[in-house]
């Protein structure tokens, strides 16, 4: 939630340079001893805020890593994404707390945020380790106008916006493993869990939640449980750099904003295939697809414009792979 704490922020982060205290006034229509009292609590915290008498207040270095409420909603640059902002140090798991508020009426875009969740929660009833201090752990309420069976597109559409996110902050070369596990360098950095809560007739979606687990600040593969050693590893680990994850989740944000907007105008995923595809993982190589009904192995070919995966079996015949209980891998393991 917007606060006059995250807005004196956002306003000397984005000016750069100094701003009056009455300027601060003017811009949030708050007293000068509120502005006071802001720039005393945020210096108590670690910000770096230099007072010059005739210039005003001038941030010169946030602390490092900080991950607040008011750090995240100071740096957002959106409509809707993460405009309502909660924040837990500690939560359960994001999915949970975001259907509930979503059920309470929680406007399109809500997102709630975790520093640690104490029962995360993965796909097809796993767990998802969510440590303290080290990840970003967060779901956003989505409230669409389409049909249910359009829904299994959403969780598309967030892979590509994170993917594109950590791209741009890192440079990190991110892989899309359909449907939409992220990877880097073979081992994933970022799952995602879409959920969908039907009207009670069971004919509208009534809100959906999409809950992005990324892990960002691990230093090494001792920092998670021994079996996802092999297969997991953060943006640490992979770029040698500590990331700055209040900074990232705003950049996801306003990336997510984007790309399902031009989603829900086109209403397929024709508009953003061409770069979901760049980032695909092992297409036009052999895959190996793990289906209930039986296992089966063909050439990936890309994506439809709905999202179900292309592939072709060495018969000739090509074959469509919805998501859900299905999962792809390559031959040699995970990705
Ligand atoms: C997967 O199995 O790949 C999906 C993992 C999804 C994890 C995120 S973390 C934020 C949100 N809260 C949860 O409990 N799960 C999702």
């Amino acid at each position: 939630m917007k606060t006059d704490r995250s807005d004196i922020l956002a306003c000397l982060r984005n000016s750069g340079d100094y701003v009056s205290g009455q300027q601060l006034c003017d811009r949030l229509g708050v007293s000068r001893t509120a502005v006071w009292k802001v720039i005393n609590q945020l210096k108590e915290e670690g910000y770096r805020i230099e007072s010059v008498p005739s210039r005003g207040y001038r941030l010169i270095e946030s602390p490092a890593d900080i991950y607040s409420e008011s750090e995240i909603v100071s740096r957002l640059h959106t409509k809707w994404a993460g405009q309502r902002l909660i924040f837990f140090e500690s939560t359960g798991s994001t999915n949970p707390d975001a259907k509930r508020f979503a059920e309470e009426g929680a406007p399109h875009g809500t997102t709630v945020v975790a520093d640690r969740q104490t029962a995360g929660r993965g796909r097809r009833g796993r767990s998802w380790e969510s440590p303290a201090g080290s990840s970003i752990y967060f779901t956003i309420v989505i409230r669409p106008s389409f049909s249910p069976e359009k829904a299994s597109m959403v969780t598309l559409v967030m892979a590509l916006s994170v993917a594109e996110a950590i791209h741009e902050l890192t440079g990190l070369d991110t892989g899309i493993k359909w449907p939409n596990d992220i990877v880097v360098n073979g081992k994933k950095v970022v799952g995602i869990l879409t959920e969908m809560s039907m009207t009670p007739e069971m004919n509208e979606i009534q809100f959906l939640v999409a809950g992005v687990g990324v892990n960002v600040n691990q230093g090494s593969a001792e920092e998670f449980p021994q079996e996802l050693r092999e297969t997991a590893t953060s943006l640490k680990m992979e770029s040698g750099r500590q990331v700055d994850r209040a900074g990232l989740l705003a950049r996801i944000l306003a990336r997510f904003e984007e790309d399902y907007e031009a989603f829900e105008r086109a209403l397929t995923l024709s508009v953003l295939k061409e770069r979901y595809e760049s980032r695909l993982v092992g297409r036009d190589a052999m895959v190996r697809v793990l289906d209930p009904a039986g296992e089966y192995t063909g050439i990936s070919r890309g994506i439809t414009d709905t999202g179900e995966l292309i592939v072709e079996k060495e018969t000739g015949e090509t074959v469509l792979v919805y998501a859900g209980e299905v999962s792809v891998r390559g031959l040699y393991g995970y990705v």
